[in-house]
Order: C-alpha cells, then sequence, then structure tokens
C-alpha cells in the first residue's frame, strides 16, 4: 500500500463536489465583476518567488532542480505569476487589467485541519488602475464569492501596511523580517529584532498600532501614535470606508494589525477571518502592492487577494451549506437482455438531450437495480420492459414518491423536464419548459 505525501488529500465524489460547488460560485462571481480568467503555469523558476516574497514563503517553497540543474519551484501564491505574466505578455492589454484564476498552490507547512501542503486558491487582480475604486472592488469580489458560496458569519478586516513601512523606515530586508514577526504576533523575536536594529525604543508603539482593532476612532488612536508617518494612511481608510458603504459593505472592522504574510504590499492590506473554523480560520487576504517593477517591468499598482478554497468549504459544512453534486436525472433499467440495445438508445437521447443519465451495466434484475437507482439518489428511474417497448413507451418512476407513469417515448424529454408528477404532454403539444443545458 502507497500513502499519500503528508499535507496532500484525496478528495471522494461528494468532497470534489464541494470543491467544485464553491469554484463555480467564485468563477459566476469574478465574472459578475468584470474579472476574466488566467491560468499559469504549476512551477515556475524559483527566482520568480524569491524576488518579494518575503522571508515566510521563502521558508515554505517546495523547490527541486531539472535535469539540467535549473532551480524550479511549485507556486506557493499566483500574484508573482500573474505579474509575470503582466509584465512579458500583457502590459499592452487595454487597462485596468482585471483577471483571476482557480487552482492549487504549495507550501511546505506542518499540516493540520485548514492547512496543507496543496491547497486551492481563487485569486483576482486588478493591475494598472488607481487605487481607492479598485480597492473597493476587489474587497467587494472578495466579500460577494463568500457571499454566493451561502457563507453568513464571516469577519472582514481592513488595516494599511503604509503606515507601519514609513514608521519603520529601515532597509527593505530588516523591514521583511520585523513585519513578518508582527504578521506572526511574535512580539518577542520583535522586541529581539528592534533591539539588534538599535531601535528598541519603537516597540511599544509598534505592538500598541498591531493590536488596534475597531471602528473610526482606531484611527484617530493610530495617528496619536505614530504621528505623521500615519496620516495619508488614515486619510486613505477613511475614504475606503465611504467607497465600500456603496457597495453596502459596512460590516467591517479597521484591523490595523493586519500586516500580511507576503512582502509586497505597499497600500491597503485586508483579511477575512471564518469564525467557524479553529485555528486556521483565515479565508482570505489581499491588498495593494507593486511588484511589476521587481520583476523587472514599469511601476503599476495593483490590487488584490486570495480566498482559500479548502477553507472555505470547510466553513460551509460548518454552516450547513449543501455542496452536494446534482442528482442523477435519470437511472435506465432494462429489464432483460433483449431490452438492452434499445436501453442504451434511449440512454443516449437524454444526455444528448443534456440530462444527466447512467444506466444498468452490472445485468442486475430490476429490484436490485431499482435499490442501487436509490442509492446514488437517481431523480427518475426509466424501466425499459419488453411490454411497453412494443407500444413505443417506457415507465417512468419518480424515486422519491414511488409513483410510476408510463409515458411515450416521444415524450420522455418532456417528462423528465417536469418530472414524472406531471401529466405526460398530449401530443403535439409543445412543453414550454427548456431542457437543460447540455
Ligand atoms: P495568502 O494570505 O498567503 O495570500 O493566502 C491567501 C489564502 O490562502 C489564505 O488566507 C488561506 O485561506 C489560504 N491558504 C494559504 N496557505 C494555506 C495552506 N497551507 N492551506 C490551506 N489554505 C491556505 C496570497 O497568497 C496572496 N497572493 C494574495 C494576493 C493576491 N494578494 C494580492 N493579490
Amino acid at each position: 500500500m502507497f500513502e499519500r505525501p503528508r499535507g496532500t488529500r484525496d478528495f471522494n465524489p461528494s468532497q470534489a463536489a464541494s470543491h467544485r460547488y464553491v469554484e463555480r460560485a467564485f468563477r459566476r462571481t469574478a465574472e459578475a465583476f468584470g474579472f476574466r480568467e488566467v491560468l499559469t503555469p504549476t512551477f515556475e523558476n524559483a527566482e520568480l518567488f524569491k524576488a518579494k516574497s518575503g522571508p515566510g514563503i521563502l521558508e515554505e517553497m517546495f523547490t527541486f532542480k531539472d535535469k539540467v540543474g535549473r532551480e524550479l519551484a511549485l507556486r506557493p501564491e499566483f500574484t508573482a505569476s500573474i505579474i509575470r505574466f503582466y509584465n512579458s505578455e500583457l502590459r499592452s492589454e487595454p487597462k485596468p487589467l482585471k483577471v483571476f484564476t482557480l487552482g492549487n498552490c504549495f507550501r511546505y507547512e506542518e499540516p493540520q485541519m485548514g492547512r496543507y501542503r496543496e491547497f486551492w486558491q481563487w485569486n483576482c487582480e486588478i493591475i494598472g488602475a488607481p487605487s481607492l475604486e479598485s480597492d473597493s472592488d476587489v474587497i467587494a469580489l472578495a466579500d460577494a464569492g463568500l457571499k454566493r458560496v451561502g457563507l453568513m458569519r464571516t469577519e472582514l478586516r481592513i488595516g494599511h501596511i503604509g503606515m507601519l513601512r514609513k514608521f519603520l523606515a529601515f532597509p527593505q530586508q530588516d523591514q521583511g523580517i520585523l513585519l513578518h514577526l508582527l504578521d506572526k504576533k511574535r512580539f518577542t523575536d520583535l522586541r529581539t529584532e528592534l533591539a539588534r536594529l538599535e531601535s528598541e525604543q519603537f516597540f511599544d508603539v509598534v505592538s500598541s498600532v498591531a493590536q488596534l482593532k475597531g471602528g473610526p476612532e482606531v484611527l484617530d488612536r493610530a495617528q496619536e501614535l505614530l504621528g505623521e508617518a500615519a496620516k495619508e494612511s488614515v486619510e486613505y481608510l477613511r475614504m475606503l470606508g465611504g467607497q465600500l458603504a456603496l457597495y453596502g459593505i459596512k460590516d467591517f472592522v479597521y484591523d490595523l494589525g493586519v500586516v500580511r504574510g507576503l512582502d509586497y504590499y505597499s497600500g491597503m492590506v485586508f483579511e477575512i477571518d471564518s469564525p467557524n473554523l479553529g485555528a486556521e480560520k483565515q479565508v482570505g487576504g489581499g491588498g495593494a502592492y507593486i511588484l511589476t517593477n521587481v520583476l523587472g517591468g514599469e511601476v503599476t499598482s495593483s490590487t488584490g487577494f486570495a480566498i482559500g478554497m479548502d477553507r472555505v468549504v470547510l466553513s460551509a459544512d460548518q454552516e450547513g451549506i449543501k455542496m452536494a453534486a446534482k442528482p442523477l436525472d435519470a437511472y435506465v433499467i432494462p429489464i432483460g437482455q433483449a431490452m438492452r440495445p434499445k436501453a442504451f438508445e434511449i440512454v443516449m437521447q437524454l444526455r444528448t438531450a443534456g440530462f444527466s443519465v447512467d444506466v444498468d451495466l452490472m445485468g442486475r434484475g430490476p429490484s436490485k437495480n431499482l435499490d442501487y437507482a436509490n442509492s446514488v439518489k437517481a431523480r427518475n428511474s426509466v424501466l425499459i420492459g419488453e411490454k411497453e417497448v412494443a407500444k413505443g413507451a417506457v415507465a417512468v418512476r419518480d424515486m422519491e414518491s414511488g409513483k410510476q407513469i408510463e409515458v411515450a417515448v416521444r415524450d420522455l424529454v418532456a417528462a423528465l423536464m417536469g418530472g414524472t408528477e406531471t401529466e405526460v404532454r398530449k401530443p403535439g403539444r409543445k412543453s414550454t419548459r427548456r431542457a437543460p443545458k447540455p
């Protein structure tokens, strides 16, 4: 017996259906907001992620060498790939460029509930538009995506990394380490690191700011603590609050401790938690950043986010959201060997009309087949019997009510559309209901 690599999962049909349900909700929401899908490689040159992802991600990368010794990495996230793609091929597209992607990412983390080494993200970016309205558009998109899944209990926290970057004006690498420690709330290490930089006096202010969370009053408090360094960020956050109200988003808190685990953020930052989950309750996060120039292009402002689909599925499960796959419309049961060719003919007619239909492949008797249809939760069984076929008909059984009626083969599509409870239409009268899309 072989085992899966640590931190990976198999998805059984019902888990896969939940995953696809969430994916569908996210894809439709992105399209509703005018985003278009892109796809990027699962692995990249490792250098790409080293450029500006920050110490957190570097420790967690799956890197490997190819046969000629090039260092590659499984993508730990999408943003760097999308910006690489933008710089090399998409930069002449009309602005703003609004793109999304859905796929698996890899991080070498300690696995636990909600934290995996292979996980899935829904990632959205707006590239090349001025910040305020783009920032609110991506926050509203993240919020709408979670609502479309059906999640009722989420907490949106919005901050601004600009004020801490201004206040902790150390060389980039040192600043990266300080922000990483703040992100992980490792305050003792933060004090030690500030002491190493001969700036321990900043500790009280920085740790107090990182704990400010609440309504607009926390913006005043940040201004008091950080002075000039906070001015622009605080004004921006106030305006963002006004802009979000236009989307009907009022239910959020300012959280000046949102630092984010990645190094490229420069402006507004946000995170969304699901209180349904345990330690790994952050379902998504993002913010404004500039990465184009770090990856060899021109300075272009961008903003975006990623939502962890695995955590959304866990959270939706907790809220009792039904994510099961659509059941079979019909299970076709030939009665006796001689009826099998007719059964397959009917199966293919119904499949072509857009129904999901299965057929007995085991050569079982009718009652075993009805048990099977029940166990796979088929909505109807279509029984193909010699007597009915001789009349150009079949028997359709509604599996929920158990009611069985005879239906002319030419009326079968209409009967399945209305369910067997509706009367079979008279010949020549057109059904007003449309067949499902194939
Ligand atoms: P991130 O916060 O690193 O941001 O990841 C986004 C989300 O991915 C997290 O909030 C979490 O739900 C999920 N996630 C991360 N690691 C794991 C894991 N090991 N297992 C399960 N889920 C996980 C980014 O990746 C940025 N690229 C977002 C972004 C896009 N910012 C701007 N544009």
